[in-house]
């Protein structure tokens, strides 16, 4: 079975309970530091008059936040058991669309999105087909188009070694925490011009909410320093060109 595969089957399991392996709170503080981010992506361009997607979308919150601020938003993911959560979750909005679809091939979507953006999902691909995502989703971005992603940082070789090995054992398949300077270094080849990138945040999700701000300041402090890669998430924003 391939590795598409096995995710989709994987997160058809787990969709009723994806909800549950992070404290909502936690969850919730961290998707409304993702809207806030995303707005800031797009610089002086006018929300209200991009279509946007939301590429894996899982639950779906992301993307129903989003529809508050974009002309339009197509949530997408692979696994049938997300979508149908989604839409029963998000109906009657008319500017939110929810799509079960493979990102990693959108040919039929050419030109589509002036923004595209990807939460925690690049560790599922393995390092192939986050290439093939990257291409793919050039071509669905308009020219000048805005690229957004943000997956787990795993600080360094030997933290990320292990714990690539454990997601073998564990996981659906070809899991594969990819480093930071590893993505932007697929991004350069498929063509895209990096316009920011950083590293955000400290906080094991298991901390307690009050706590969540204060590691995050201290996150943004250390991604001033060398110590830079202890931080636990990146973002990179790219341009389509
Ligand atoms: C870790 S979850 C992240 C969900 C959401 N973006 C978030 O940040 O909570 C990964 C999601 O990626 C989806 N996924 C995995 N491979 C995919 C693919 N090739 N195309 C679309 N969705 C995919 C899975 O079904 C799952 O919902």
């Amino acid at each position: 079975m391939d590795n598409t595969k096995k995710q989709e089957d994987f997160h058809d399991k787990i969709a009723l309970y994806y909800n549950t392996y992070v404290k909502k709170e936690i969850f919730d503080y961290y998707i409304s530091v993702r809207v806030k981010q995303i707005l800031k992506s797009i610089g002086s361009k006018n929300s209200k008059n991009l279509v946007m997607m939301d590429g894996a979308c899982g639950t779906g919150e992301l993307a129903f936040l989003l529809s508050k601020h974009f002309k339009k938003v197509v949530g997408m993911d692979l696994s049938e058991n997300m979508i149908n959560l989604c839409k029963s979750r998000y109906e009657n909005i008319t500017n939110l669309e929810y799509k079960k679809q493979d990102i990693l091939n959108l040919s039929s979507w050419k030109n589509k999105f002036d923004l595209i953006c990807c939460t925690d999902l690049h560790h599922l691909c393995g390092k192939q087909n986050v290439k093939k995502f990257l291409e793919t989703a050039k071509k669905a971005l308009k020219k000048d188009g805005v690229l957004f992603i943000t997956d787990t940082n795993m600080g360094n070789l030997i933290v990320s070694r292990v714990v690539n090995k454990i997601n073998k054992k564990f996981h659906a398949g070809n899991e594969i925490y990819l480093t930071k300077k590893e993505i932007e270094l697929l991004l350069n080849k498929t063509g895209y011009k990096i316009t920011n990138s950083y590293y955000f945040g400290l906080c094991p999700s298991f901390s307690p909410k009050s706590l969540i701000p204060f590691f995050d300041s201290l996150g943004n402090l250390i991604s001033k320093t060398p110590l830079e890669k202890v931080s636990v998430n990146f973002y990179i924003i790219a341009n389509s060109r």
